[in-house]
């Protein structure tokens, strides 16, 4: 018999995290009675025992909160931690800490929500015999079992947002205007954004561009009588032959490359190769804060209610995913260490090219 959880909130934030918490803990409290403790800034807190006990009007009024109550961190990976010894850094593995104090707190089962990073443990921490539960989240939308993660669609709204913004510049000043978003290794932020905001070049890391079939779309729409044109570039393209672009490399994150700059490159050639004016824009972490919209918050609860139904029916090591309109559950084994990227037979892409989208290719 379940009678307490634990709960934390893990990787980069994201809209919805909050609403995530609200449905774990009131879901927790009010249908089954269970007690709730959540562990602050992802397995920090966990490694840490650094945690709060949830009494019921802690998640009140965060529903449409940014960011976490609980903070977060994409960081701290329990089975490589980072610890100072002797006034040196080492990495150890400190998943049998986080056992301990999980058995510490009388903890039945750990409900993690995170993206890749921290369901990768929770897969870790479910071969060890630990019970858990995980909720996919990522603004990136890039996990495999799902269809949709909690965040995307707010950070589609952001960037729509953005691109409808950039159209009066790109219009007054007859330029070219660039809008690099993020994403990772997956274009859908790009994807679903450039659509939604008529862009007139969505470039995806999932198909290498050729600058010359970029700009010979741009100065086709020139010579057309449109002087403008929006690019809408995600952060992880790459063109042809070429490489993506780094910004910098975390050492202790579990997924350590950080992108960005793409959109800057992109710029520079197009000024150069089609002689329009072009200034770029880098959505950025934008794209991760503020309010959820509907979607995000409707989809985090329905979540955050299936995740504690799976603890009480016994059913442990697996993460809560959307399959096409419907909640539904995957083994965390399945979940994991693969990405769900745009495919080339992609629906959205064909719409997009049949409108006189081009992907640069
Ligand atoms: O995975 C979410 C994400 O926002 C990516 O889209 C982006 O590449 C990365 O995290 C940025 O990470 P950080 O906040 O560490 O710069």
């Amino acid at each position: 018999m379940v009678k307490k959880i634990g709960v934390l909130t893990g990787g980069g934030d994201c809209p919805g995290l909050n609403a995530v918490l609200r449905a774990v803990v009131k879901t927790a409290k009010i249908k089954y009675g269970y007690e709730v403790i959540g562990f602050k800034d992802g397995y920090r807190g966990l490694v840490m025992n650094d945690f709060v006990e949830f009494k019921p009007g802690d998640v009140s009024g965060i529903l449409d909160k940014g960011g976490t109550i609980l903070g977060s961190s994409n960081r701290d990976n329990p089975f490589k931690f980072k610890v100072v010894v002797n006034g040196k850094e080492e990495y150890k593995d400190m998943s049998d800490v986080v056992v301990n104090n999980i058995a510490l707190h009388g903890i039945d089962c750990m409900v993690l929500i995170g993206g890749d990073g921290t369901l990768t443990s929770a897969r870790d921490f479910a071969r060890k015999g630990v019970n858990v539960v995980g909720v996919p989240k990522t603004i990136d939308n890039d996990l495999f079992a799902t269809d949709v993660t909690f965040g995307f669609m707010t950070a589609v709204d952001t960037a729509t947002e953005a691109i409808d913004k950039l159209h009066s510049t790109a219009e007054s000043h007859h330029r070219v205007m660039i809008l690099e978003v993020m994403g990772r290794y997956a274009g859908w932020i790009a994807l679903e954004s450039g659509i939604a905001g008529g862009a007139d070049v969505i470039i995806l890391p999932e198909i290498p561009y050729d600058i010359n079939k970029v700009t010979e779309k741009i100065i086709e729409r020139k010579n057309s009588g449109k002087s403008f044109s929006i690019v809408v570039v995600s952060e992880g393209a790459k063109p042809v032959g070429g490489d993506i672009v780094v910004s910098k490399v975390v050492k202790d994150s579990p997924d350590p490359i950080r992108l960005g700059g793409i959109g800057n490159k992109l710029g520079d050639e197009i000024e150069r190769l089609a002689g329009i004016e072009t200034r770029v824009t880098v959505l950025g972490h934008l794209q991760r804060g503020g309010r959820p919209d509907p979607y995000d918050r409707i989809l985090s609860s329905r979540y955050g209610v299936a995740a504690v139904d799976l603890v009480n029916q016994g059913k442990f090591g697996r993460m809560v995913a959307l399959q096409g309109n419907a909640i539904t559950s995957v083994t965390l084994e399945e979940a994991v260490g693969k990405l769900k990227t745009v495919p080339a037979d992609s629906e959205l892409i064909s719409i997009a090219k049949s409108i006189g989208v081009s992907f640069g290719n």
